[in-house]
């Protein structure tokens, strides 16, 4: 992407890391995030207006400490230290790190001195700002001001402006620090410069010259989900490819009620391309038969999903490029994740084979977050359902569904599932509430209806309050709106007697039972 002006984020490992580059992106400055270690040619070469060095839980102190190249400090470009990059900068240049005895967690009292600095200058006498460390700055390095302190922090910011050179021990990326954003974007705007030049119009027209450049004449095929992220990669590439671009969506029967229809009638007549919906449920609900076991449910069901793709993919012949809906938090992960634990196999149209033998993998949203990837959708016309549409698993119901998977079980999860939607729609809740579910529990239990005795199904209701659905609260919906909810379950839903609501953080549970 021919961006003229850039932030780069050198990652060592924090938490938050992420969280800085949406704020940068939010205040209309393109950044990238990129591993500590990258070689100080490549950021040269980048051109960057500024860096910002992340936190990490590791202590500078230690040998095998994240490092970063020292000479980055000498580019004349300035750089902000946040947490543990403040802490690389004042080791670096001869400053004193001490451990303390306790993590400083959580909202802390910093007092900042006035008309000192730049950098801190929206910051008023005394902000309440996010803290999340062990090691701090004692002292500054020579040539540094100190700018801030709190009780237990000698030196809560620094800086150099002469040297370009600035710190701050507090988050300023987290909601929790007041004024956090203004200090983002006075450090953007004020010290390196910035003009605010990243818009999503401007993205749109550059990739979309990008896209008819490097695909020329050659065909694409992509895979539709259902969800956002593929449905605005989508329609991207019919916007710049038009008829070139064939899409696939599999049907595997495990969709909620009307999705199959609705990602049809969101292209059919408003966007060239061809569309071939593959209707494929015989297929899964038959190899799905008889397993209980949730990874090797997941496995079946992706292998299946490939094995439909791949099949559908031999009949259009020589396709020159496969497109994904890879988005910005998926590259940044799978750039660390190296080693992480698997805690469940996932399942995407990206798992996809390497033998189907296409020349090149065409990625248009890669460098966007969730919210710009949506913003995109809405300013291309696509309908609010895709573009809000709440994330939704790859192996759909089946995983709602505990123990062995049939068709009549689906029957049920999909139906609770249409009524939960649509009272949270109609409490006006949809927005405020990230995903919310149900499950068929798998748990039956004796009820009264009429005056017959049941022996029915209870279904969970599962709904989560999240900012990147790695850790979530459950969702205080107003029980009037739970009570109708569950009254339309049993009354609608077929052989349901009991619902109950799940009121489980992750962790230590997932959102998705399985
Ligand atoms: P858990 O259940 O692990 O889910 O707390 C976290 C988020 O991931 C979604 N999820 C998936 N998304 N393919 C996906 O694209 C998958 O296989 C998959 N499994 C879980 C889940 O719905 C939640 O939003």
């Amino acid at each position: 992407m021919p961006h003229n002006q850039r932030i780069i984020i050198l990652n060592f490992g924090g938490q938050y890391c992420q969280l800085i580059a949406r704020r940068v992106r939010e205040a209309g400055v393109y950044c990238e995030v990129l591993p500590h270690d990258t070689p100080i040619e490549t950021i040269r070469a980048a051109k960057p207006l500024g860096l910002i060095l992340s936190g990490s839980p590791a202590s500078v102190r230690r040998p095998d400490a994240p490092y970063a190249d020292p000479a980055l400090l000498n580019l004349g470009v300035p750089v902000l230290g946040i947490c543990y990059g403040m802490q690389w900068i004042a080791h670096q240049l001869g400053g004193a790190i001490e451990s303390h005895d306790a993590r400083e967690y959580g909202r802390v009292s910093i007092r900042f001195y006035q008309n000192l600095c730049d950098l801190t200058e929206p910051m008023p006498s005394t902000a309440s700002c996010w803290m999340s460390h062990t090691d701090l700055v004692t002292r500054a390095p020579e040539g540094f001001a100190t700018l801030a302190y709190s009780d237990n922090c000698p030196v809560a910011a620094m800086a150099d402006p002469s040297r370009k050179l600035y710190g701050v021990q507090f988050h300023p990326e987290v909601t929790h620090t007041e004024r956090g954003r203004e200090l983002i974007n006075g450090f953007l705007y004020n010290i390196c410069g910035a003009s605010g030049d990243w818009s999503m119009e401007t993205f749109i027209q550059q990739k979309l010259s990008e896209l008819r450049s490097r695909i020329g004449a050659g065909r694409v095929l992509l895979g539709l989900s259902g969800g956002v992220d593929s449905a605005v990669t989508a329609a991207l590439l019919s916007k710049a490819i038009g008829g070139q671009l064939t899409c696939v969506y599999v049907d595997h029967g495990l969709m909620r009620k009307d999705e199959t229809e609705q990602v049809r009638e969101a292209f059919e007549g408003h966007f060239d391309m061809r569309l071939i919906q593959a209707d494929a449920s015989d297929l899964f609900f038959s190899r799905l038969k008889g397993v209980v076991e949730p990874e090797r449910k997941r496995k079946i069901i992706g292998a299946a999903f490939v094995g439909v793709f791949a099949a559908e993919a031999a009949k259009l012949g020589a396709i020159e490029f496969l497109a994904q809906g890879t988005t910005y938090p998926d590259v940044i992960e799978s750039g660390q994740a190296a080693g992480a634990a698997v805690i469940k196999s996932h399942h995407n149209v990206g798992g996809l084979p390497d033998n189907i033998g296409f020349n090149g993998l065409i990625e248009p949203v890669r460098m966007l977050f969730k919210d710009e990837v949506r913003a995109v959708g809405e300013k291309l016309g696509l309908p609010e359902s895709l573009v809000w549409r709440q994330p939704f698993p790859g192996p759909g119901l089946a995983i709602r569904c505990l123990g062995e998977v049939t068709r009549d079980k689906i029957d049920i999860v999909r139906a609770s599932d249409a009524i939960l939607r649509e009272e949270i729609a109609k409490a006006g809740l949809a927005r405020d509430i990230q995903q919310y579910l149900t499950v068929l529990t798998g748990v039956r239990s004796v009820g009264v209806m009429g005056d017959e005795r049941t022996y029915e199904n209870a279904i969970a209701i599962r709904a989560v309050t999240t900012d990147d659905f790695m850790t979530s609260d459950w969702a205080r919906v107003p029980y009037d709106v739970l009570a109708r909810i569950s009254s339309r379950i049993v009354n609608e839903a077929p052989r349901v007697n009991r619902v109950v609501y799940d009121i489980t953080t992750k962790p230590p549970a997932s959102i998705e039972w399985e």
